[in-house]
Formats: structure tokens, C-alpha cells, sequence
């Protein structure tokens, strides 16, 4: 894991910066690709900042993670059209086959999946991004494939 002087090393150039907390953060994501848990007291101390308070904007911000991402990353989009054309229980079925929850990865780090709102694809919904790509038009059998593809 990142030792804390590892994590300052990143952070301590972007302290002039205004509002330095999201840069930080980015930054850190960039190059472990997570927030490393160490990271909480480092930015509370470096910014004068409440550790729940660090760890409160990292939780509100979907795009960090707390922990490595799987090999692939699955994202189902559950914003209106998608939420209309029943990506709910799709999504669902899929979280219950691989057992795990919402930014959750499988035990086998095969894949980690995520909400996400809107993919631009409202027409064909339901739409998922799989490793950067979209799928639209996602049925159960659909999501299979992707799912075989991926190993998961
Ligand atoms: Fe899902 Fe737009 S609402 S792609």
C-alpha cells in the first residue's frame, strides 16, 4: 500500500492551489487508482481539515474509489430513460448474480460495477458502458454475453 509519504509526495504541490482538495484527490486516484485509505489523515492534516470531512466529499464524489477497481469495469446506467425502460431490476439481477453491491468488485476482481447517470444513449435505453464502451439495448441475455466476456 501507498506509505503517507508516498501520498505527500503527490499532494504537496497542489497545496497553493484554491480549492485543493478535488485536484488532490484526482490526483491521488490517477496515480494508484484509488484513494488509499492513508490518504484521509494526510489531506485532513495538509488542508486543516476534519478527517470526516475529507472522507465525507471522497464518499459524496461517485468517481473515487476506495479500493482498486476490478480488471473490468461495468457501468449501468440508471438515470430517467434507462429507469423507464427497466434498468432497475436489470441492474439488480446482475448485482445479485455476481453477489456484490453498487462499486463493488467480484471476489475474483474479474469486475467492478457502477451507477452511472445517463450515457447519452436515451433512445436505445437500457444503456451500460463496459470498460469505456456502450452497450445499448441491454436485456438479460445481453448482459449475459457482457458478463461471459468479461469472465464474471
Ligand atoms: Fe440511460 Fe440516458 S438515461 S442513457
Amino acid at each position: 500500500a501507498p506509505t503517507s509519504e508516498d501520498i505527500r509526495a503527490i499532494v504537496t504541490p497542489l497545496t497553493a492551489l484554491e480549492g485543493p482538495l478535488l485536484p488532490m484527490l484526482h490526483a491521488l486516484q490517477q496515480e494508484f487508482g484509488f484513494i488509499p485509505q492513508g490518504a484521509v489523515p494526510v489531506l485532513a492534516d495538509l488542508l486543516n481539515l476534519g478527517r470526516a470531512e475529507v472522507h465525507g466529499v471522497i464518499s459524496f464524489y461517485h468517481d473515487f474509489r476506495d479500493a482498486p477497481a476490478g480488471r473490468h469495469v461495468l457501468k449501468i446506467c440508471r438515470a430517467e430513460a434507462c429507469q423507464s425502460m427497466g434498468c432497475d431490476a436489470l441492474a439488480q439481477a446482475t448485482l445479485d448474480k455476481l453477489g456484490i453491491g453498487w462499486h463493488e468488485t467480484t471476489r475474483d476482481g474479474a469486475v467492478t460495477v457502477e451507477p452511472v447517470y445517463c450515457l447519452g444513449m436515451c433512445a436505445c435505453a437500457p444503456a451500460v458502458m463496459l470498460d469505456g464502451q456502450v452497450v445499448a439495448r441491454v436485456d438479460t441475455a445481453r448482459m449475459q454475453h457482457l458478463l461471459d466476456e468479461v469472465g464474471a
